[in-house]
């Protein structure tokens, strides 16, 4: 059991921001990574639309004979992932939410910004950590819609790109943040865009890194750490797999097929 892969899975090719960290920390895992492109941008869907798409994703990376599951998307974390862990109470499965609790830490004018789609910042879920860990600060938050259809595209710094960013960064510096959360999985692969648009003292906080130690600590517990050589990841994409497979080197540094998924 130990040997079998791990399932990852996002609306998009967002969630290879999450995989890459996880490769890095765990090369000898064998990942299989589901891009749910055919119905991406998940931040603009209802939560029950989500909670069904991933529920046919789980169910998927399951017959694959997946022994763990990364959501590495915050919006259907905020929606899915209580459902799943109800659905499948025997397997391990980690989530991910926007770092309010880092950021809240590291904050030196006590104003932090949250970018991140509509879908997780109207979530109960979000509420919920603000009350937990936002007390003592203020969390400003700025949906980006369309900027995931951005890095679907590749564009990571393109004009429309940068325009775009440039409008909801501004207003977020104006009031004062000096802490911006990326808040959405799909925004890490902008960073260095975002990092020549803000002053250097800005602080760029993500969440990819936390999650692959989670998934380690976790493996870990259940006795399911896989031994022997590097092994590789596999694709599939319900989208467009050859769109996919052109912007993964730009993502992943690397060539590799990606499968058509009818789910
Ligand atoms: N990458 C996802 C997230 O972390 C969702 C992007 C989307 O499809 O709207 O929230």
């Amino acid at each position: 059991m130990s040997q079998a892969p791990i399932g990852v899975f996002d609306s998009g090719v967002g969630g290879l921001s999450v995989l890459r960290e996880i490769r890095a920390r765990l090369p000898e895992e064998s990942l299989l990574y589901v891009a749910d492109s055919g119905h991406v941008p998940y931040g603009e869907k209802s939560a029950e639309f989500i909670r069904e798409r991933s529920q046919r994703i789980a169910e998927y990376l399951r017959e694959q004979g997946a022994k763990a599951l990364v959501l590495a998307c915050n919006t259907a974390t905020a929606a899915a992932v209580a459902d799943l862990r109800a659905r499948y109470p025997e397997l391990p499965i980690v989530g991910m939410e926007p770092a309010v609790k880092p950021a809240a830490a590291a904050t030196r004018s006590g104003v932090v910004g949250v970018l991140a789609t509509t879908g997780t910042l109207k979530s109960a879920k979000f509420a919920a950590l603000l009350d937990r860990f936002a007390n003592d600060i203020r969390v400003v938050t700025q949906p980006c819609p369309g900027l995931v259809e951005q890095v679907e595209a590749g564009e990571l710094d393109s004009p429309h790109t940068r325009e775009l960013l440039r409008g909801w960064v501004k207003p977020l510096l104006e009031e004062g943040c000096d802490t911006l959360i990326l808040g959405c999985t799909h925004y890490p692969f902008i960073k260095p865009l975002l990092r020549e648009l803000v002053p250097e003292t800005v602080r760029l906080v993500d969440t990819g890194a936390a999650v692959a130690k989670q998934l380690q600590a976790l493996l870990d517990q259940h006795g399911l750490r896989a031994q022997g050589p590097v092994q590789e990841t596999r694709y599939w994409s319900s989208g467009d797999p050859q769109a996919m497979e052109r912007v993964l080197p730009k993502l992943m540094f690397e060539l590799a097929r990606v499968q058509p998924l009818f789910v």
